[in-house]
């Protein structure tokens, strides 16, 4: 296992689309194994393929009662509701913003052993989902902010 380099916003890397996964070989393992050492150093709870210079469809995410998951593929089945919260990246370390995002979502996947997977979460689970599957398509949290936050206005919360 390794820690990987996160890109930051500007990277031109960040803004394309991820390929999807065909087969789970032994890249496809090690990106997921450094993957989670690399989020776990930055203390975030969402990491995307891209954000360590990848192009394909992998990202991990920290699910509220569930644990950290590898979603490879991962397709958004379901929305329902809204929110409205805080947000940030860890390729734009220290900024935050308010995002709009659904509620509640289902998200379909394999894990790391090509077995299908689904979750269905909401809250801050749901908004790490949607924002790292984002990742896959080269959209970013400030594409769907609603407005910035100041530094001031931020307490101990918000770290992603
Ligand atoms: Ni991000």
């Amino acid at each position: 296992m390794a820690v990987r380099t996160i890109l930051k916003f500007g990277e031109e890397t960040l803004r394309k689309r991820s390929r999807e996964v065909e087969k789970i070989d032994e890249r496809i393992i090690t990106l997921v194994e450094d993957m989670k050492e690399t989020m776990a150093l930055a203390n975030g709870v969402g990491l995307a393929a891209p954000q360590v210079g990848v192009l394909r469809r992998v990202v991990i995410v920290e699910l509220e009662e569930i644990g950290v998951v590898e979603l490879i593929n991962p397709v958004i089945k379901k929305t329902s509701g809204h929110q409205e919260d805080i947000e940030g990246c860890l390729s734009d370390p220290g900024e935050y913003g308010i995002t709009k995002r659904p509620m509640n979502v289902t998200v379909e996947a394999l894990n790391i052993k090509g077995e299908k997977v689904k979750y269905s979460v909401s809250g801050l689970s749901a908004r790490a989902v949607c924002h790292e599957v984002d990742h896959l398509d080269g959209k970013l949290f400030i594409d769907c902010v609603v407005r910035m936050l100041d530094p001031e206005e931020l307490n101990s919360e918000g770290k992603k």
